[in-house]
């Protein structure tokens, strides 16, 4: 029985690229913040929810594994990417083991939300595990240009692929597990109808505060606020999902905090972290900013990097409490959070002053539709760009020997 097993387990892992040959030829397709609310309310169906994403989940998974097979071949070959390889490998198989199930059986549909449960627990360490597999190749092998870039490209892709995807498995199973959510009742999967951003603002910086009190001793204190110029004096909400709110901006207070104390170790006093919140008709930004000495302007472009961070790596595989940095992954993983709804995250610093960081979010859910990677020529063709010389001149350093003119 064993022996049968193994013999079935290879067999469907040697069909593997033929399924990602398949499923990568048809493009994503991105749903609207209203169309994610409508899955979830009025036209609440878990069969029709099945069978888009027994489709959908391949088509993504499988866009984007081809695109890790582009990666440099030492890269490629790490035993983290590795791992990280399998674990895509072994849940596309398991959705595709659904293609052919009834629809109509309530088994089929049970088993389904326990497979994408699976998955989505399997797949909880893709950015640690895929991170120490760059630390890896970034120690063992010399940088250039075109690679960092290709690294740069891959990874932003990669990751928001996988807030998708994740998105997609958490509507199913938290719509259709069959049990509301105790502390949000009216939340619709991970969308809160009416997000109350000032209360994700507060929670957010809370937990930042008592991981800078408990790493420095000290933190800065928070002044917030609101312009609704939509309906003024009311407090502002949107649709959104409050999770991904509550991510981008948990990673900028705890930047604004790391830079306010190490800028005023001597000073009695902390400056505070002042966050303005405004709604307009198509935008609803959020600033936040720091009196924390800025960064200067040529490392501005760095700052989104998965290859740079200032803050000492933490050790791989260490449980301990989370320090205020690590990765350098705080800031580049924020901004695909804020554009996977169309939104954005950017950065302005003043050296010597500080930096605001401002999240652009559409205020109206009908803007709000997902942004997806598609592997396709174009994408092929950015991971084949090679950096040639550059095309402005570089200044020499040395003095100009005029006498040879
Ligand atoms: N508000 C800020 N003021 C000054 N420097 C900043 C600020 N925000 C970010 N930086 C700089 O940008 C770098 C990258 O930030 P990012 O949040 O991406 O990574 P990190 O904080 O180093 O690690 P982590 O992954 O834990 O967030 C930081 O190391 C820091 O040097
Ligand atoms: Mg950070």
């Amino acid at each position: 029985m064993k022996f049968v097993r193994f013999i079935m387990k290879n067999a469907a892992l040697a069909s593997a690229p033929k399924h990602i040959e398949h499923f990568s030829k048809f493009s994503p397709s991105p749903l609207s913040m209203k169309q994610f609310l409508d899955f979830g309310s009025i036209n609440a169906c878990e069969k029709t929810s099945f069978v888009f994403l027994r489709q959908e989940l391949p088509v993504r998974l499988s866009n984007i594994m081809k695109e890790i097979n582009l990666l440099p071949h030492k890269l490629l070959s790490t035993p983290s990417v590795q791992t990280v390889q399998g674990w895509y490998i072994q849940s596309l198989l398991e959705i595709l083991e659904f293609l052919d199930q009834n629809p109509d059986d309530h088994r089929v549909l049970g088993e389904f939300v326990d497979a994408l449960v699976t998955i989505r627990n399997r797949h909880n360490d893709v950015v640690p595990t895929m991170a120490e597999g760059i630390i890896q190749y970034k120690e063992a092998f010399p940088q250039d240009v075109s690679t960092n870039q290709n690294i740069q490209y891959f990874l932003d892709r990669f990751y928001m692929s996988r807030i998708s995807i994740r998105m997609l498995i958490n509507q199913h199973t938290l719509i259709f597990d069959g049990t509301t959510n105790p502390v949000h009742p009216n939340t619709i999967g991970g969308i809160d109808p009416h997000c109350q951003v000032a209360d994700v603002i507060q929670d957010a910086f809370h937990s930042a505060k008592s991981l800078c009190d408990h790493n420095y001793q000290c933190s800065p204190r928070l002044l917030l606020h609101e312009i609704n110029n939509k309906k003024s004096k009311q407090p502002i909400s949107i649709v959104y999902v409050p999770s991904h709110l509550y991510h981008m901006l948990f990673e900028l207070f705890k930047n604004a905090m790391r830079a306010t104390i190490e800028t005023h170790v001597d000073k009695s006093s902390l400056p505070p972290v002042e966050v303005l919140v405004s709604l307009g008709g198509e935008d609803m930004s959020i600033r936040v900013s720091d009196r924390g000495g800025g960064v200067p302007f040529r490392r501005m472009e760095k700052l989104f990097s998965y290859l740079y961070s200032t803050a000492p790596a933490p050790q791989i595989g260490e449980y301990t409490r989370p320090p205020l940095a690590g990765f350098g992954y705080g800031l580049p993983i924020s901004r695909l959070y804020a554009k996977y709804f169309q939104g954005d995250l950017q950065l302005y610093s003043m050296e010597g002053h500080g930096t605001d960081a401002v999240i652009y979010l559409k205020a109206l859910s009908t803007d709000s539709i997902e942004r997806l990677p598609v592997y396709n020529k174009t994408a092929l063709k950015n991971y084949r760009i090679i950096h040639e010389a550059d095309d402005w001149c570089i200044p020499s350093k040395e003095p100009l020997d005029l006498s040879k003119f």
